[in-house]
Formats: C-alpha cells, sequence, structure tokens
C-alpha cells in the first residue's frame, strides 16, 4: 500500500465553500472521477480497493441542522474511500453549550481529523471555518455542506453531475435551457448552481416562482456579470415547453416568519400529469430533495424523473471530492485495473 502518513498537502482542491471557484477543468475532472469511482465500486475487487484508498484518514461530521441525504452521503461517500468518520448533530451535546466559541469548537474538531464536513443553519460560518484553517499550524480542510439559506456547493457539484450525464448523447451542458423552480429566494441549492453555469457556454436560465419568493438580486447580479441569460415568469404551463431540464424546490418553511409559505397556492409551481404532458420527451427532471407536494409521486415512474439518481449521484461526487482534497485522484488508474 502506497499511503502515506501526511497531512493533506494544498491540493488543487483544499475548502470547499464558494461554488464560484470552480472551473470547467475541476468540474469535468470531479464528473469524470465520479463516473470511474462508481464503475470500479461495482466490482469487489474494486470496492476493496477504493476501501484502501483512504484508511488513515478522519472525517468530522458536523451537522446542526437537519439533514438526511447529504449526511448519509458524505457518510457513506467517507467509509466508501475507508475513511473513519465523527459527527455531531446535535449541538446541544457539544461544548458550545458551555460556551466554548464557534472557532475553539472548529479548531477543536480538527485537532482530531483530517476533514470537516458541515452544515449549520446560519450562513458563512463554513466560510468562518476555512479562515480559522488558513491561519493555523495544521490546518484541514473544510467542506461546506449547506450554510443558511447561502449556499449548498457540494449539491451544485451533484447535479451538474446529473446534467451532465443526462446530456451525454446531447450535447452536454452548454447550450440548454434550465428551469429553475420554487423557493428560488430561500433555497441555497439554485443560488449555488446558478454560479456554476458560467463554465457552460449559450445556458439559458428560467427561474418560475412566485414573486415573493423570486431568485435574489444578488445572484441575478452575478448572472448578468458573466452574460448568463435568464428570464423570470410565474407562469409554469409556458415555461415548460422550452425546457431540456426543471430543477424542482420545496418551499423553504423552516424559514417563515409568519407562515408566508402558507399564502402559495402550490398547485401553480408542482410537477404532475398535466405537466408531464406539456415538457420535452428527453427533458428532465430534477430535485434536490426532500420534496413536498410540489412533484406528485406519481411523476416517479416518468422516465424524465431524475431525482432519484440525481440522490444517489450526489454520493459518488462527493466521493469524487474527498479523492480530489486528499489528492489521490492517480491511484484511480491502478484501482481500474484489479
Ligand atoms: C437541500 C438543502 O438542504 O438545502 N437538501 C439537500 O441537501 N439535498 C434542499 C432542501 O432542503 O430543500
Amino acid at each position: 500500500m502506497s499511503e502515506t502518513l501526511v497531512l493533506p498537502t494544498r491540493t488543487s482542491l483544499f475548502h470547499v465553500i464558494d461554488p464560484r471557484v470552480f472551473g470547467r477543468p475541476l468540474l469535468d475532472e470531479l464528473c469524470s472521477l465520479a463516473t470511474r469511482v462508481r464503475q470500479a465500486a461495482k466490482t469487489d475487487a474494486g470496492a476493496r480497493a477504493l476501501r484502501d484508498l483512504l484508511p488513515t484518514r478522519r472525517a468530522m461530521l458536523y451537522f446542526t441542522q437537519p439533514s438526511t441525504r447529504t449526511f448519509l452521503s458524505f457518510n457513506n461517500a467517507c467509509h466508501i474511500l475507508g475513511m473513519r468518520t465523527s459527527e455531531i448533530r446535535d449541538p446541544s451535546t457539544s461544548s458550545e453549550v458551555k460556551g466554548e466559541s464557534f472557532d475553539d469548537s472548529i479548531r477543536t474538531f480538527s485537532s482530531y481529523v483530517d476533514v470537516i464536513v458541515m452544515r449549520t443553519k446560519e450562513s458563512g460560518r463554513a466560510a468562518q471555518a476555512a479562515k480559522l484553517m488558513n491561519g493555523i499550524p495544521r490546518p484541514v480542510p473544510v467542506i461546506n455542506a449547506g450554510s443558511g439559506s447561502d449556499q449548498h456547493p457540494t449539491q451544485a457539484l451533484l447535479d451538474i453531475y446529473t446534467l451532465q450525464r443526462s446530456f451525454e448523447e446531447a450535447g452536454g451542458i452548454d447550450g440548454k435551457v434550465i428551469g429553475m423552480m420554487g423557493d428560488l429566494k430561500r433555497g441555497r441549492t439554485v443560488r449555488s448552481l446558478c454560479y456554476l453555469m458560467r463554465n457552460y457556454s449559450g445556458v439559458r436560465l428560467v427561474f418560475i416562482a412566485p414573486e415573493q419568493f423570486a431568485m435574489e438580486p444578488d445572484v441575478k447580479a452575478y448572472l448578468d456579470q458573466h452574460r448568463i441569460p435568464y428570464t423570470e415568469t410565474n407562469n409554469l404551463s409556458d415555461a415548460l415547453p422550452q425546457l431540456d431540464a426543471i430543477y424542482v424546490t420545496r418551499m423553504q418553511t423552516e424559514w417563515d416568519t409568519a407562515g408566508e409559505s402558507r399564502a402559495i397556492d402550490l398547485s401553480r409551481f408542482s410537477i404532475g400529469a398535466p405537466e408531464l404532458a406539456r415538457l420535452k420527451r428527453d427533458a428532465i427532471i430534477m430535485h434536490p430533495l426532500p420534496r413536498g407536494a410540489e412533484i406528485d409521486p406519481s411523476v416517479d415512474q416518468d422516465p424524465r424523473a431524475m431525482y432519484w439518481r440525481q440522490e444517489r449521484n450526489g454520493m459518488w461526487m462527493r466521493v469524487a471530492v474527498l479523492i480530489k482534497i486528499f489528492g489521490v485522484e492517480n491511484r484511480i488508474d491502478e484501482i481500474e485495473r484489479v
């Protein structure tokens, strides 16, 4: 085994905080790594070889905001690579209740592990942790697994992976018309995905949302700056026929202060049989999940429903991200030969 006991050095990927830093070559490399690794894992020998890739590395999963998919996919991604994981999911069990500062808690986690994956209700926390790491003698990479209503970079990576796989035979993501629907104001997944769109040429975005939950000006300014055209509408039916992909999101009710979401007629922003009839035959339907009433479960049977595959793609993309962070991508060649 050629695994050496060194701390992660500054490889080409260290912290994963802000999707805006991802360029096309890295996105393409991560997508290709994800596919190669999932192929290799299909055989026992391949799965064992993957487990021998990072057996000396440990990850801290610090998830103080509810999570099913992101937590489980990171946890399993770590295990696929042979990593050990420890977790804090309930802040009441951490020394923060004794008054320990956030910075001191993060520094403590970093003393025991080689990477910190974190999800918080507040935005900016992962960035704060990464900044702290940059100033200490033993920095470990920090991965943002969802920061408030602001960003969710690894979700955007898996969304790109899903789009790319879906359009593999259709020229890739370039030139596609992508709809984003639902609570675009408070949904961090669509915000992060918009940022990654600068890497693809000829993409056009269609935002479909109630006026109160329209995409925020900061993201629109970014799109303008990068000359990514977008239109806004509250008419799903009119928008549907032009779309190559529709990315559906739920109302982010947890941010309501006075039941704002309940005032929305969700049926106007939902996918069921009538909407399927208006969608192109080769279009795809995505959703970061969990879903509410915005996608009828009967849609799951439609070949255009991509969200369950998208969910699984997430685990493989997170494996790829960890491989890249620890700089072991060159060892995938040998695993492919086992
Ligand atoms: C999303 C999130 O947490 O932002 N879920 C996820 O990570 N797959 C989307 C959501 O909760 O609506």
